[in-house]
């Protein structure tokens, strides 16, 4: 009986010893102190031990289950710590983080805030007006008649009211110069409206940015001036532009102005981007009569309206202008900084 303890004992020592994984583990713990396990068997030989040896093979007995049970514990223990040192090693912490997909600013967001960025350094500050306007604002103190096809229901989009969408950001230099004294240096973007069927160039809501400049004897010289700077620091020093005379009801001379657009793939195309010229005198007075002052007579100015969606186009070479409101993400990805 002893003999056999002795024998169970060390190997149960030796198979501890030898266990690799926590699962060998449990499975050589039921194989020796399990319901059928080896030392369970030869507990219940007890019965035929004589009654004077019983103490003795007892107390052995019970060293060798206390001897097993350490020595399960310590290999445990120690497994534990081999698989936690592995779980550390295996995490490589100069690996970069996990990014989420960021969001990025839109071409047309960029473009604007780069324009304002370049006209607020040559002195225009920034003005807002409202894009649900009236006739006055949009039209009548902007010197269009009554009877100018702008005007017209196919063009514009009305509200029963009598209130409309502003078709231009131009209705800005009206409620700028009511709220100012000369001189007035300012520029404002945003949304203008038109009943325009939608194409490679044209939408129906649409960005501008409206500049507006008025002082003593200012000249075509410094519109031109003012308007190549402006497109060279936007799209580089080597920018073709060219000024096309054209007819705008609120200046006079008035010109168009066309920047080359070099798009990948196609050949260069001028590009309509903007309208300017010098403020006509009948734009003051409607003003100076709304105000019932005499402010603006006898100043000069010049102003212009720039397509921000065109401005756009010529930057990246988009050859549709449609790309800048169908929010592709495979189309904006590529302007993520
Ligand atoms: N408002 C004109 C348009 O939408 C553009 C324009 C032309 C603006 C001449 C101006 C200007 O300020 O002077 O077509």
């Amino acid at each position: 009986m002893k003999e056999r303890i002795a024998s169970i004992l060390s190997n149960a020592l030796e198979r501890i010893a030898a266990v690799r994984s926590m699962k060998g583990l449990e499975e050589t713990r039921v194989y020796i102190l399990g319901k059928k396990g080896t030392l369970s068997q030869v507990q219940q030989g007890m019965r035929d031990v004589p009654k004077e040896e019983k103490p003795e093979v007892g107390r052995i007995l019970n060293e060798a289950r206390g001897a097993i049970s350490a020595a399960l514990e310590q290999r445990q223990t120690a497994l534990q710590a081999e698989a936690d040192r592995e779980a550390v090693t295996a995490v490589d912490l100069t690996m970069p983080g996990r990014t989420l997909p960021a969001g990025g600013i839109h071409p047309l967001t960029l473009v604007r805030d780069e324009a304002v960025r370049i006209l607020r350094r040559m002195g225009f500050a920034l003005a807002e007006g409202p894009e649900i306007e009236d006739e006055f604002h949009c039209f009548d103190a902007l010197n269009t008649p009554t009877d100018h096809p702008a005007r017209n229901e196919k063009d514009t989009f009305y509200f029963d009211n009598g209130k409309l969408l502003r078709t231009q950001t131009s209705t800005v230099q009206i409620r700028a110069m009511e709220h100012l004294s000369p001189p007035v240096r300012i520029v404002s973007p945003g949304s203008a409206y038109r009943r325009d069927d939608i194409d490679a160039t044209h939408l129906s809501v649409f960005t501008q940015i409206e500049g507006l400049y008025v002082n003593e004897d200012v000249t075509v010289g410094d519109l031109k001036g003012t308007l190549e700077y402006f497109l060279k620091s936007l799209f580089g020093a080597e920018t073709a532009v060219r000024f096309r005379p054209h007819f705008f009801p609120f200046t006079e001379p008035s010109f168009e102005i066309d920047v080359l657009l070099q798009a990948a793939g196609q050949a260069p195309k001028w590009i309509e981007i903007a309208g300017c010229g010098m403020v006509n005198p009948a734009v003051f007075e409607a003003v100076d009569r709304e105000k019932g002052t005499r402010e603006y007579g006898g100043l000069t100015g010049f102003a212009f309206g720039i397509g921000l969606e065109r401005l756009a186009m010529i930057r990246w070479g988009i050859r549709d202008i449609r790309l800048l409101i169908e929010n592709d993400a495979r189309f904006l990805d590529q302007f993520q900084a």
